[in-house]
């Protein structure tokens, strides 16, 4: 009697202790997701898992699914058996295990048609089953950027289609734009031009860790303000020296005739 109500505290000290009691095994992923995998690469995703002091792991599995489509089939990865959990892969790049609370699923040589919801299962040793998912795509690369002007608030407005953590980066007259040009939006997405006038070329640059591309936006010219005056003031003083010569010239030559005319006269009157 005594013993068995020893037990009986213990058991109960266990509930109290433990946060989930005797029966709550629990699953997550730790990975953020979703999860962007550059192909070629190695996915390695893992899950955490929390369980009672009196609970025993008997299977753990490793699934994926399509993202999408009506009648999503499971593909099972890996699987983890047994009290000594004994794990294996269902090919030969994926790599399996299961270490102190903690599950580990290792793709190597990432492809496209590995995309898709990862799930995975914990089953207790009383065949309760626990199970987490996770999103993984392929990381892409960059695509068609483009700018936009926005007319009414003088601002561009950088696009880009399905390019994963795209970073965006502004040019003016390839040079990275500063406070005289105008500002960038916290998302990098949009350029509020206040230099005045609005000319020249505006270069949208979008990076991701698989490379670049950009778009420009072509704006009026810009007239270098000092030499474009110079050059009309340069002008007009040839203008007004060329009118003044001819001007000269025609005077001299009328001079001239009205000379010889009255010297006609004087002839005329002898
Ligand atoms: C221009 O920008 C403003 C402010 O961001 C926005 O409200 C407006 O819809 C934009 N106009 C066009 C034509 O995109």
């Amino acid at each position: 009697m005594d013993l068995q109500c020893f037990l009986c505290w213990r058991v109960a000290l266990l509930l109290l202790v433990s946060p989930c009691g005797l029966q709550c095994m629990s699953v997550h992923v730790i990975n953020k997701e979703p999860v962007h995998v550059i192909p070629g690469s190695d996915l390695v995703l893992k899950a955490h898992i929390e369980q009672g002091p009196l609970e025993n792991i008997s299977v753990l599995t490793w699934e994926r699914e399509p993202e999408t489509g009506a009648d999503p089939k499971r593909v099972t990865l890996g699987t983890c058996l047994g009290r000594s959990i004994k794990c294996a892969g269902t090919r030969s790049n994926i790599h399996v295990n299961v270490a102190q609370k903690e599950a580990t699923l290792e793709i190597k040589g990432y492809s496209d048609e590995d995309s898709g919801v990862y799930i995975v299962t914990v089953t207790d040793h009383k065949g309760v089953k626990t199970s987490a998912q996770c999103i993984v795509r392929i990381y892409e690369p960059v695509h068609h950027v483009s700018v936009s002007i926005n007319v009414s608030h003088s601002s561009l407005v950088c696009g880009e289609t399905w390019g994963t953590d795209p970073h965006f980066s502004w040019l003016h007259e390839r040079i990275a734009i500063t406070n005289t040009v105008g500002t960038v939006s916290n998302d990098g997405t949009t350029l509020i031009v206040t230099k005045s006038p609005f000319c020249g070329h505006f270069t949208c640059m979008v990076s991701n860790k698989l490379g670049y591309s950009s778009a420009t936006y072509t704006a009026a010219p810009c007239e270098t303000g000092g030499s474009g005056t110079a050059a009309v003031v340069v002008c007009l003083i040839f203008l007004l020296l060329f009118g003044g010569v001819l001007a000269f010239l025609l005077w001299r030559r009328r001079r001239h005739s009205n000379r010889g005319e009255r010297l006609h006269e004087h002839l005329d009157a002898i």
